[in-house]
C-alpha cells in the first residue's frame, strides 16, 4: 500500500473511503463533525438511530452516492475518549482497515490519527496505522502461485495534514511504521513457508540475501564443523537426527558508534518439531512448521533496523536446526556438554529449543552485549498460561522489564512477566549432569526460562515465549502473525531515540 502525507482540507479531498471517529456518548470526531457538515447531518441521523455504534472496535459504514467526493464513511467506535490508550486507538484502527477493505476501497483517508491518544504522539499514531495498513494488505503466496487475484482492495492510505507543521510528524511515523510492517512481513513469510522448504539452510540464505540489500549489515554462517570446534555439544545434540544440517547465523548490524556496546536478539529457529524420539502426538503437528519464528522475527527486526537506519548496534543470532528422530538422533538419557562447559541431560528431546539457545547464549557473550533478548516458541505451557495475547516474559534485570513493557504498550505487541525466582531451579536437578533439560509438570514455562538462565548469567537478559502469539492456529487466519518484531523494533527505537520514544 502506498501511504500519503500532505496538507488538505477533508472536504476538499476525494477518496472511495474515509474513516472517522465516534466516541461515547454520540460524540463525533473532529473529521466526522466535517463530513455530518458536508452531508447534511447523515453522520448524526446514523447515531440517534443507533445504526452508528461508539462501543470500541464497532465499525458501521455509510453509503453516499458514487459521484460523491467520499464514496464510503466508515464510523468506528472508540469507547469513552478518557480511557482512548494506544491499546484502544489498535483497536479502533484495525476495525476501521477491515471495514474500509469490505467496502473494497482503494482509496482511503485515515482521520482516525487526528485523535488525541493517552502517551501516544502523532507520529506512533501514524506509525501504527501504517503497520495495521499492511497488517490487513499482507497475503502469503509464495507456495500459491495462482494467487492474486483475491488482493487486498487497499492501495493508497491517506493522512491529512491541516498545517504544513504536521507533516513532518507524518512523514516520520510513515517511515517508523513502514519499516516494521516490512519486518513484520518477512517475518510472517518466513513463518508460513512449510518445513521442506524452510529448512535451517534456507534461513542461513534469507540472511545472506539481507545483508546484499544493506550495506552496514555483516552476515556469517557457522556450519556444524565450526560448532564442533566451539563445542556447541547441545545444539548439535538437536541436528543429529535430521538429514538438515545446523546452522548458526549472526547478522551484525553497525549503525551506532563503533565502540558502542549492541543490543543482541536471539532467536529459537527450530524449522520443523517433529519432538524427536520423545515424538509429538500427530494432531496439528503441521503447525511445527511455525518453529522457527523466534529466528523468523529476529530477521525481521534486522530488516526493520537496516531499513530505518537505525542509530546504533544491534546483533541478530539465530540458532537453526530440525528436530527429527532419524537414526543418529538424541535418546532420552543422553548426556551433552555445552559450549558453556556444563552438562544436560536430555530427559525429553522435544524440549530442544532450550537445547539450541544454550549454546547461541554463551556464544553471544563475545558481542559484550549491553542486553540480550531471546525470543522462542518455547513451551506450550506459556499458551495454557497466557494464551494468545501477550508473549511471556522472564527477564533478570528490572530496567529491562520497564523497557519492554513501554515498547509493548506503543506497538500494542504486549508481553507479561513470570516470575524467574531461585526456587524453580531445583527442578532441573539430575542425578547425571548439571542439569535435566525439562522441569516435570508444573510451571514449564518458568523452568523452561530457569534452564536459559544458567547460561545468560553474564549480561542482562530478557526471555520471550512466543508460542502463544508467534501464529494463528485455524480457520482463514491461519498463519504467522509477524509478532513480536513491533515489540522488539519498539524496543530497540526506544533505545535509539531515548528522549522521543
Ligand atoms: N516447540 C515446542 C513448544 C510448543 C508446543 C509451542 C506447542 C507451541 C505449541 C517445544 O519445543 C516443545 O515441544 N516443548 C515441550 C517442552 C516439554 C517437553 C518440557 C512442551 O511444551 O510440551
Ligand atoms: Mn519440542
Ligand atoms: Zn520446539
Amino acid at each position: 500500500m502506498e501511504y500519503i502525507a500532505k496538507t488538505a482540507a477533508l472536504d476538499k479531498e476525494t477518496a472511495n473511503c474515509v474513516i472517522v471517529g465516534l466516541f461515547k456518548p454520540r460524540q463525533l470526531s473532529p473529521s466526522a463533525r466535517k463530513l455530518d457538515t458536508l452531508y447534511r447531518g447523515k453522520l448524526t441521523r446514523a447515531c440517534q438511530r443507533g445504526h452508528a455504534k461508539a462501543t470500541l472496535g464497532q465499525a458501521t459504514t455509510l453509503h453516499n452516492s458514487s459521484r460523491s467526493k467520499h464514496e464510503h464513511i466508515v464510523i468506528v467506535g472508540c469507547g469513552e475518549a478518557e480511557r482512548f490508550t494506544t491499546h484502544a486507538f489498535h483497536k479502533a484502527l484495525s476495525a476501521g482497515i477491515q471495514e474500509a477493505k469490505k467496502c473494497n476501497a482503494a482509496n482511503v483517508i485515515n482521520s482516525l490519527v487526528e485523535l488525541p491518544v493517552k502517551d501516544t504522539d502523532l507520529p506512533t499514531r501514524v506509525q501504527i496505522s501504517v503497520m495495521a495498513g499492511e497488517a490487513a494488505a499482507y497475503r502469503y503466496t509464495h507456495t500459491l502461485p495462482k494467487a492474486g487475484k483475491d488482493r487486498s482492495p487497499l492501495k493508497k492510505m491517506k493522512f491529512l495534514a491541516s498545517q504544513a507543521s504536521e507533516l513532518d510528524s507524518l512523514r516520520q511515523g510513515r517511515k517508523f511504521g513502514k519499516a516494521i510492517a516490512s519486518g513484520m512481513a518477512f517475518a510472517k513469510d518466513l513463518g508460513n513457508l512449510p518445513g521442506n522448504l524452510c529448512t535451517p539452510t534456507y534461513l542461513a540464505e534469507q540472511a545472506r540475501a539481507l545483508k546484499k540489500e544493506h550495506p552496514k549489515l555483516q552476515v556469517r554462517v557457522i556450519e556444524e564443523a565450526q560448532m564442533k570446534k566451539l563445542g556447541m555439544g547441545a545444539l548439535l545434540s538437536v541436528s543429529s537426527g535430521s538429514a538438515q544440517p545446523a546452522k548458526l547465523v549472526t547478522l551484525e548490524y553497525r549503525g551506532g558508534a563503533p565502540d558502542a556496546r549492541p543490543s543482541v536478539l536471539v532467536g529459537k529457529g527450530i524449522t520443523f518439531d517433529t519432538g524427536g524420539i520423545s515424538l509429538k502426538p500427530g494432531n496439528a503437528m503441521d503447525e511445527m512448521k511455525f518453529d522457527m519464528c523466534g529466528a523468523a522475527s529476529v530477521l525481521g527486526t534486522i530488516k526493520a533496523c537496516c531499513e530505518l537506519e537505525i542509530p546504533m548496534n544491534v546483533v541478530g543470532v539465530v540458532a537453526c536446526a530440525e528436530n527429527m528422530p532419524g537414526g543418529r538422533a538424541s535418546r532420552p538419557g543422553d548426556v551433552v556438554t555445552t559450549m558453556s562447559g556444563q552438562t544436560v541431560e536430555i530427559l525429553n528431546t522435544d524440549a530442544e529449543g532450550r537445547l539450541v539457545l544454550c549454546d547461541a547464549l554463551t556464544y553471544v557473550e563475545k558481542f559484550d552485549p549491553e542486553t540480550v533478548i531471546d525470543i522462542a516458541t518455547l513451551t506450550g505451557a506459556c499458551v495454557v498460561a497466557l494464551g494468545n495475547v501477550p508473549s511471556g516474559l522472564m527477564c533478570n534485570d528490572e530496567p529491562l522489564v520497564e523497557d519492554l513493557y513501554k515498547a509493548g504498550d506503543v506497538s500494542g505487541d504486549r508481553t507479561w512477566r513470570l516470575p524467574l525466582w531461585e526456587d524453580y531451579q531445583s527442578q532441573l536437578d539430575s542425578n547425571f549432569a548439571d542439569m535435566a533439560n525439562i522441569g516435570g509438570r508444573w510451571a514449564g514455562t518458568i523452568t523452561a526460562a530457569c534452564f536459559l538462565s544458567r547460561f545468560t548469567e553474564k549480561y542482562r537478559w530478557a526471555h520471550l515465549d512466543i508460542a502463544g502469539i508467534a501464529w494463528h492456529s485455524s480457520g482463514k487466519q491461519k498463519g504467522a502473525t509477524g509478532r513480536p518484531v513491533p515489540l522488539l523494533s519498539q524496543y530497540l527505537i526506544s533505545q535509539a531515540y531515548p528522549q522521543e520514544h
